[in-house]
């Protein structure tokens, strides 16, 4: 990596199914940074923080390796960019250590994402859960990162991160560079299809709300056509209007049209017309991902290649962070 580069990382957790919100809100700014930006980019593949709630072992591990083989296929090139499974990177959980002793208690206990998922797996809220943010800013920070593409959820998170890294420059000097979210305009919060007030969520129980990257066109067609939307009857961007708002947002994304161009074209047709529309587009753009991926989950060899790989040169990076931080610290090398 050369330094006075920029640096973008960004990483995804493989718990259950990517969605089209992961798809639109993130990895899709990932490949197109990745090929327009003057800047290195990593990414990884979060195995670490989805031990927060509980997985099965030998489900656990082949969504590890799907999650990895759908970064190559919506076009993460590894020889380019990096890509490697977090846990394969022991810095990271050895900078999530150091950086608890730099996190406050109460901002840990005001993360949304914490409040929410202690409601929904009240059974189990361990510590991870809770420190699950320091792992995230050991992740960003350890890459000396400059821009970070993640959804409007991950927003808290990254202001957390920044709060962190400006603590511990704050008192020894400059260590880490202070990373920036970079949230689409587009996409940024792609809501449910049956509760367009609620962020689509793979963990939602009614499946009909999520369509997930690996979905079935003909299923995802048909989830568009059951989509909420409302009494008004007009294809158009408007207040009360949740459900064809996200629908104009993520025709837009699947399609590049605008969204002037998509009322216009959908002037005087009903919401039948467009919600297939919408599905067809949205298939047709995963169509290509589908495909890569079945190609490359009969290739584990290269799939293995790719991610030793990744964290070799990712390892190399972090080394040289956390011993920088050693040092400022005062441990003795
Ligand atoms: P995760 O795995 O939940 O989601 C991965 C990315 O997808 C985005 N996203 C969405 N965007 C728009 N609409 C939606 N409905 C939607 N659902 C998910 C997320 O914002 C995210 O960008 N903690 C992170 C993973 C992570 C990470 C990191 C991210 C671990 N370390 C370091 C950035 C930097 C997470 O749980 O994302």
């Amino acid at each position: 990596m050369i330094n006075d580069r920029k640096i973008i990382f960004s990483a995804i957790q493989p718990s259950g199914q990517l969605t089209i919100g992961n798809y639109f809100g993130a990895l899709k700014n990932w490949k197109m940074m990745q090929d327009t930006e003057d800047a290195d980019c990593i990414f990884a593949v979060a195995d670490l923080h989805a031990i927060t709630v509980r997985q099965t072992p030998a489900e656990f591990r082949q969504r590890i390796l799907q999650t990895y083989a759908i970064l190559l296929s919506i076009g993460i090139d590894p020889k380019k960019s990096p890509c490697f499974i977090q846990s394969h990177v022991k810095e990271h959980s050895e900078l999530a250590w150091m950086l608890n002793c730099y996190t406050q208690f109460g901002e840990l206990g005001r993360m949304t994402q914490f409040k929410e998922k202690s409601q929904t797996h009240a059974d189990n809220v361990n510590a991870g859960l809770f420190t699950y943010p320091t792992l995230m800013a050991a992740d960003i920070l350890l890459y000396q990162t400059d821009f970070v593409p993640v959804g409007a959820d991950q927003k808290q998170h990254l202001e957390l991160s920044r709060t962190i890294a400006e603590r511990f420059n704050g008192i020894y000097g400059d260590v880490f560079t202070v990373p920036e979210p970079y949230i689409p305009k587009l996409c940024a919060r792609v809501m449910s299809l049956q509760d367009p007030t609620k962020k689509m969520s793979k963990s939602d129980a009614n499946v009909n709300s999520w369509v997930a990257m690996l979905d079935k066109p003909e299923d995802i067609v048909r989830k568009f056509k059951r989509a909420v939307t409302d009494s008004d009857m007009k294809v158009c961007v408007g207040e009360g209007k949740d459900g064809i708002n996200n629908l104009i947002s993520i025709y837009s994304a699947a399609t590049g049209l605008t969204a002037e161009q998509i009322e216009r074209d959908f002037e005087g047709k009903g919401y039948g017309d467009f919600k297939l529309a919408v599905g067809e587009a949205v298939a047709e753009s995963l169509r290509p991902i589908r495909e890569k991926f079945d190609d490359l989950m009969k290739n584990k060899d290269y799939l293995e290649s790719c991610y030793k790989a990744g964290a070799e040169t990712a390892s190399r990076i972090a080394f040289r962070t956390v011993s920088k931080v050693s040092k400022k610290i005062g441990f003795i090398k």
